[in-house]
């Protein structure tokens, strides 16, 4: 580990709101642990421009509404420092150096990108600054010389390969860079609201910033075990979406919901009332938080601004050393 704090670096692309999926599944664990690392929150505009180069001018409002998520569920300015990509400069210099030194083959074998390719149908569509996209985030992470990146499970490949390159420098130079480790949440992947995969662009996604009335209606959307069908037939928790929820939720009365839909005494009604009370127990001091910001974009602007500058220190000494290291100032 590096100075008396380790470091960590985690990052999010700016393209909106953010859901429930993502405050279970990174934010409440990078909320907890801003006590013990020196953290770093990462703005990655640029990683949108990947798939998205024409929509750069939705990046500011995006910015503001992911940031504000941040602010609202606990991540605190004072103890870590936020950073926009594009603010420091020293992303794409790092990027580019280490695009000299990383083999074709590593980039073309990523699974991810392979995923990503296939689900967006990009096929035939790919630009060269998506395939590159991977050790942009490697310069990302190194930048910092983190040693720990919380991500989930969809980025490991992406973390392996910035081991791999961190390896490469050090050995053909000197070392500058701690090989960074990937940091797993334990939380199980939250269903969207139909059961399947919860994004943004199927429509079926709890904001974190929905208010009660919106949390109601979409909870009595969501799908139950198709097999109850009124209250009095046994339920299945096991395939229900409602139950997974209230697993993650609502852990204080999960047992006793799922024996009352086992034994059909639960009707899905009450049980998805029950789930709506609890989120939004959850939400409610996340609500309260948000209200010193989300009307206030200039101070998300300034707070973003003193961030950049912050981390741009460290990133311009990173830069000093893998300058040394090449030895190219001679
Ligand atoms: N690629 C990440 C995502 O799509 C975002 C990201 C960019 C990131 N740079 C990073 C994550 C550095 C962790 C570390 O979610």
């Amino acid at each position: 580990m590096t100075g008396e704090k380790g470091v960590i670096l985690s990052g999010m692309r700016p393209t909106g709101k953010l859901h429930l999926g993502h405050l279970v599944g990174a934010l409440e664990n990078w909320v907890g642990l801003q006590d013990t690392f020196k953290c770093y929150f990462l703005v990655a505009d640029y990683h949108v421009l990947t798939t998205g180069f024409d929509k750069s001018r939705d990046i500011p409002v995006n910015t503001h509404e992911m940031v504000c998520d941040w602010l609202s569920v606990g991540l605190d300015p004072e103890r870590s420092t936020f950073l926009v990509q594009s603010r420091v400069p020293e992303h794409s210099e790092l990027n580019l150096i280490l695009s000299m030194i990383t083999p074709m083959p590593w980039v073309e074998r990523n699974p991810t990108l392979k995923e990503m390719i296939a689900d967006l149908d990009l096929t035939g569509k790919i630009h060269f600054g998506l395939m590159g996209y991977p050790i942009l985030q490697a310069a990302d992470i190194l930048l910092y010389r983190a040693d720990l990146v919380p991500v989930g499970e969809d980025q490991v490949a992406h973390i392996e390969m910035t081991r791999e390159i961190a390896r490469r420098f050090n050995n053909l130079y000197s070392t500058v860079f701690p090989e960074p480790k990937a940091k797993l949440t334990s939380t199980p992947r939250l269903p969207g609201t139909d059961g399947k995969k919860m994004s943004k662009s199927l429509g079926n996604c709890i904001y974190i910033s929905d208010n009660d009335e919106a949390v109601k209606a979409k909870v009595r959307q969501m799908v139950t075990d198709p097999k109850k069908i009124r209250r009095g037939d046994p339920g299945r928790p096991e395939v229900c979406s409602v139950y997974s929820y209230h697993e993650i939720f609502n852990a204080a009365e999960n047992g006793d919901i799922a024996a009352g839909c086992r034994s059909g005494q639960l009707g899905c009604v009450e049980c998805k009332g029950r789930l709506s009370g609890a989120i939004g127990r959850r939400l409610d001091p996340i609500r309260e938080r948000r209200k010193a910001y989300e009307d206030d974009p200039l101070k998300v602007k300034k707070l973003l601004a003193e961030g950049s500058e912050l981390a741009a220190r460290r990133a311009r000494e990173t830069m000093a050393l893998v300058r040394g290291a090449m030895g190219m100032e001679k």
